[in-house]
């Protein structure tokens, strides 16, 4: 039996991560499921699961599980501090796969205990890459990426040698306005921006991938996670989603990584490493798709891919500073108080008036150093917001 533990079981990815372990209730044993203010869907899981232990990000809401649970034989736990205990419980698969900075915390706690752990959670790598990394180094965990492009990466990376890559490709959808003239984007709504032409996933990875700030995080996953230099990291628009990610070695052959647009696909693949197994993800039909298409990322048209390449090349606490702007602008288009175009202006303007200041960048970048960006980040964003307003 393998161990397991899902960090976000709630939402998006958490849920087709239940939906595989509960297809095979003879392979796992389920230690750990964490959820937020979902208190319904994490209790009905952890009685499904059988889990030991259903932990809510929120404080307030341990009444309510404790209530959902009341009877079962289920520890119920709420709070940040739970939240990390819960991802040091022995395991040998942790999936981590709360959505935004809050999930840096647990994920860190999670590779110190060894095994492997499977990253969803895009913003670690973002705001904190190379601290995650080396604790894994240090107590000899795994990470695997559960993101479809960067799966597909490694999956192409498979017996060769890193040394021998000359580029690598990874694809965009375009989200949902890749066919709209740029002028037409001042005024969309949060209801056009939350629909994706392919894949379903969480509002605000959805909104993300329509602004390319979804994009430019995976960009800068690539550069932390593999270790390849800006340059080698190339964005085509691939509207089918279908190709996810392309290898591109020195003799010049090139490996993609092709599937139906099912993150089932890219968290099965990290559930089994390293053996492959049945998953319940469409076969393509090549010959039924026919035609495949791929075009250029505009830098004129997506900011937000230039801002990544801004933050590769500055390193430090640039990326907390980067992810912390974006989240917070995605806040602000969410409440109504800004434009969809106006989130990525936002960014850049915070960007580049942290960047004047007082060194923040060149930090160490710790636990406390990342969260201190964030804070002061969102208190700068705000701040802009206000002065745009008034
Ligand atoms: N969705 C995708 O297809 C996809 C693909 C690749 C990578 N990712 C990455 O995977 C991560 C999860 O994405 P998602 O789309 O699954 O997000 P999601 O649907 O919004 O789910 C997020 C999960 O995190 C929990 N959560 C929210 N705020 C929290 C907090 N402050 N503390 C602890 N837990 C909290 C949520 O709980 P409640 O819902 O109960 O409140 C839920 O379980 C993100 O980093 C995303 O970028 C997603």
């Amino acid at each position: 039996m393998k161990r397991v533990s899902i960090l976000g079981a709630t939402g998006s990815i958490g849920q087709s991560t239940v939906d595989l372990i509960r297809r095979h209730p003879e392979r796992y044993d389920v230690a750990a499921l964490t959820g937020g203010r979902n208190i319904a869907q994490l209790a009905k899981d952890a009685v499904a699961l059988n889990a030991d232990v259903a932990v809510t990000a929120h404080d307030d809401l341990l009444d309510e599980l404790r209530r959902a649970l009341a009877g079962r034989d289920i520890e119920v736990a709420a709070g940040q501090a739970a939240l990390t205990e819960a991802a040091t419980r022995p395991a040998d698969w942790i999936m981590s796969a709360i959505v935004g900075v809050a999930g840096l915390a647990p994920g860190l706690a999670a590779v110190e205990r060894g095994g492997i752990l499977a990253l969803a959670n895009k913003e670690s790598l973002v705001t904190a890459g190379p601290l995650l990394l080396r604790r894994a180094a240090e107590a000899g965990a795994t990470i695997l990426p559960v993101d479809s492009e960067h799966s597909g990466i490694f999956q192409a990376l498979r017996g060769e040698n890193p040394d021998e890559v000359e580029r690598v490709i990874i694809t965009a959808s375009g989200g949902a306005f890749r066919d709209s003239p740029l002028s037409d984007l001042g005024h969309v709504t949060v209801a056009e921006a939350s629909a994706h032409p392919n894949w379903d996933m969480g509002q605000r990875i959805t909104i993300d991938s329509a602004s390319m700030f979804n994009k430019a995080m995976e960009i800068i996953e690539t550069k932390e996670f593999f270790g390849f230099t800006p340059e080698q990291i190339e964005v085509l628009i691939h509207p089918e989603s279908i190709v996810h990610a392309v290898v591109g070695f020195r003799d010049g052959g090139l490996m993609a990584h092709m599937g139906a647009p099912d993150m089932r696909h890219a968290i099965g693949y990290a559930l089994n490493w390293p053996e492959r197994r049945d998953l319940p993800v469409e076969r393509l039909s090549l010959s039924r798709l026919g035609t495949l298409t791929f075009r250029e990322a505009d830098p004129v048209r997506y900011k937000a891919l230039r801002l990544a390449r801004t933050v590769m090349d500055l390193g430090g606490l640039s990326g907390a500073v980067f992810n912390a702007a974006k989240e917070r602008a995605l806040d602000h288009f969410l409440n109504g108080h800004i434009g969809f175009l106006e989130m990525s202006d936002l960014v850049e303007g915070t960007l580049d008036s942290i960047l004047s200041g007082d060194g923040l960048i060149d930090a160490e970048i710790t636990l406390e150093t990342v969260g201190h960006a964030d804070h002061v980040t969102r208190e700068q964003l705000d701040v802009m917001v206000r002065r745009r307003a008034g």
